[in-house]
């Protein structure tokens, strides 16, 4: 195993983590409070009520127990503040004033010192444009522009807003006595080269300058909007080695715990929008650049959220683009929700005239389906007081309400719809099963929009689930259980087991006792080796890397390495070291394990013993098998052989 992560040196982490203390690290964003050996609280990762979330002092690590989400310090910085681990780790360093250089051994390459310096050129950049803002006369018109919008100090400072005064070489000017690469900063997109081809002029000239950040938090690019009314109302960066606009959500970096936190994400069309949505509470807002929504933008959100609510602008375009996102963002395998605001208003304007809490209950709360959005999205376009308006929306609405999977969602709206187009719910009911029987029909014609985007939310929905499934098969692969429930305590408890071990949000914490006994013999051995390099010896001797679990025999293999480096037992340097994030969390709900630290070799044996049964259980299994195809053939004799090896295996 290398002894450098990601190009730190095993000493830096060494020394952060010595310097920060798991409890005033977890402190600082949650109310702890001490219960034994542990302290408790309320999880920052998920809501709940009832505090699942552990910290353990004297084994440096948290992990809750609702979510699953586990780590040592550095983890949890990374978490809190959606930083890599490198990027924590540098800031967790400087704070502690350890000298910190990330490249021991491999020299940076001549891109990734551009990019460095690109990035420290945004960041003055930034600061530069903030400064003239809030503190030059250049910035008076703009200042007095932006708080007449109900944009004042606080939301200046918390999304970084600037102002790049009308004049020519400003930041040229600046960038050049900082001795950047003005051809380096004309090609990250910051200045643009004259016409003419001699030097360099200022890219934003008269504008308010909104910085874009990376979903760390790094600034990458800026948008910069004219005061007022004019054209281009937008100017923004071109694209560069950092800035690729559909892989950008405006304020991601700043709302990735909030999304967490709320599983949820919302979405807006402008910066006006989050800026004014975050005054209000609402910390969770992010915005496209302008540009419509991508694949990856919604695989981005799937990172933190499980349901996003689209909140675009009540007009005609606005509707239009969040109807289009809707199957973008199921099929990432988001749940979706629509903002319904009233014709002609954005966001931003609701709540400037309706207030905060206005906005929350009314448009935020109140959200619709997609059903509903796109129901009455074909309202609209239906004169409803005439008989062919009717009857032409409900031969709009029936397929929408037909592709719902479920009776009783159909039921609701087919009831609506007679009401409203004034026919019988029989009838109605008649031809949406027509149009179900048709619509199920294998091979679906494309571009028939009714089916295609119910299916798409099945598959959307299915497909996060085929997700984890997707996961469980790639354990049996590796582990080679493939024949459930043909041994132990009956496989039913398989799927429990690795839920168990992996805890998803939201799922209800599983009862321990339901693990198979060899899992638990697995996990009590891993608990002892971690707090003693002598038991780990003695495990590594009789059982090596011999698990049934993968993960754990992935984590017996990295562990016995972690002691063959001569390091003393610490399961949060240990969790430094294994950089997966799976394995991490593991590793934290074992070492959070309650029960007996004390072992001797009767217990460690007991517990190898049982760990061993299974592949001699599983063996006893296929010779079974073997047998039966052996009596099926006829072959007795090599059916009673088999028999009389499977006593043999049995004894033992
Ligand atoms: P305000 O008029 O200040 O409320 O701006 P807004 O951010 O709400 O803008 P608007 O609703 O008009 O447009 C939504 C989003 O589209 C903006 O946030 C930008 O990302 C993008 N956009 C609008 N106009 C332009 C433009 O002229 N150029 C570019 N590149 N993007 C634009
Ligand atoms: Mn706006």
């Amino acid at each position: 195993m290398s002894t450098e992560y990601g190009n730190i040196p095993e000493e830096t982490i060494d020394a952060v983590l010595t310097q920060h203390d798991i409890v005033e690290t977890v402190g600082r964003h949650v109310h702890l409070t001490k219960q034994g050996k542990y302290m408790k609280g309320l999880c920052p990762f998920h809501s709940e009520k009832t505090p699942s979330f552990t910290v353990t002092p004297d084994r440096q690590i948290f992990y809750c127990y609702g979510c699953g989400m586990g780590g040592n310090a550095i983890k949890f910085r990374m978490e809190i503040e959606g930083l890599s681990f490198p990027e924590a780790v540098k800031i967790m360093a400087e704070e502690a004033h350890i000298p910190f250089q990330s490249t021991s051994g491999k020299p940076e390459s001549p891109q990734d010192r551009e990019t460095g310096r690109l990035l420290q050129a945004y960041e003055w950049s930034e600061k530069f444009y903030h400064f003239l803002l809030k503190n030059t006369e250049h910035g008076r018109p703009a200042l007095e522009y932006l708080r007449g919008r109900g944009i004042g100090d606080k939301m200046i400072d918390q999304f970084g807003i600037g102002f790049a005064p009308d004049r020519w070489d400003t930041l040229v000017q600046f960038l050049d006595k900082r001795s950047f690469d003005l051809t380096e900063m004309e090609k990250g997109g910051l200045i643009s080269a004259k016409q003419n081809g001699e030097g360099y002029v200022d890219r934003f000239r008269g504008r308010i300058m909104f910085p874009i950040a990376n979903r760390s938090g790094k600034t990458i690019a800026f948008a910069g909007r004219i005061l007022g009314e004019g054209h281009p109302k937008y100017v923004n960066s071109p694209e560069s080695r950092l800035f690729n606009k559909s892989r950008v959500l405006y304020n991601f970096g700043q709302a990735r715990s909030a999304i967490r936190k709320q599983r949820q994400a919302v979405l807006f069309e402008g910066y006006g929008d989050v800026i004014a949505a975050w005054e209000a509470g609402v910390h969770n807002g992010v915005a496209t650049m302008g540009t419509s929504l991508t694949e990856q933008h919604a695989a981005m959100i799937k990172t933190t959220a499980d349901e996003v609510l689209v909140c675009y602008d009540g007009d005609n375009a606005g509707q239009n683009a969040a109807l289009k996102s809707i199957p973008i963002l199921e099929q990432a395998g988001l749940q979706v929700k629509i903002a319904m605001l009233p014709p002609g208003v954005d966001p931003d304007d609701y709540i400037r005239s309706n207030g905060g809490d206005r906005f929350i209950r009314q448009v935020v709360e109140d959200a619709a389906s997609t059903t509903k959005f796109r129901l009455a999205n074909l309202r609209r376009g239906h004169r409803l007081t005439e008989e062919s308006g009717r009857v032409d929306y409900a031969r709009a609405a029936l397929p929408v309400i037909a592709a719902l999977t479920s009776p009783t969602e159909r039921e609701v709206y087919l009831r609506e719809l007679s009401s409203e187009v004034d026919v019988s719910f029989d009838s109605l009911k008649q031809d949406c099963n027509l149009i179900r029987q048709e619509q199920n029909r294998p091979a679906p014609g494309q571009g028939d929009p009714g089916p295609v985007y119910s299916d798409s939310k099945q598959g959307g929905r299915g497909g996060q689930y085929g997700g984890r499934g997707r996961d469980r098969g790639d354990y049996a692969n590796k582990g080679g259980y493939g024949k459930k429930g043909n041994f132990g305590g009956g496989g039913g408890n398989y799927g429990n087991a690795e839920e168990d071990f992996f805890p998803q949000e939201r799922r209800a914490r599983p009862n321990r006792d339901l693990l198979p006994a060899y899992q638990t013999a697995e996990r009590r051995l891993l608990f002892l080796m971690l707090q003693d390099r002598q038991a780990s010896d003695y495990v590594e001797q009789r059982l090596g890397n011999e698990f049934n679990l993968p993960e754990h025999a992935a984590i017996s293999a990295y562990l016995y390495a972690f002691y063959a480096q001569d390091r003393e037992p610490d399961s949060s340097r240990f969790i430094s070291s294994l950089q997966d994030e799976k394995l991490e969390k593991a590793v934290s709900a074992i070492a959070m394990m309650e029960g007996p630290r004390e072992w001797n070799e009767q217990v460690l044996d007991d517990c190898i013993r049982e760990v061993r049964k299974v592949p001699q259980l599983r063996g006893i299994e296929r010779k079974r098998e073997d047998m039966m195809r052996a009596e099926k053939d006829g072959d007795f004799l090599l059916a009673a052989q088999i028999a009389s090896e499977i006593i043999a295996l049995e004894r033992q």
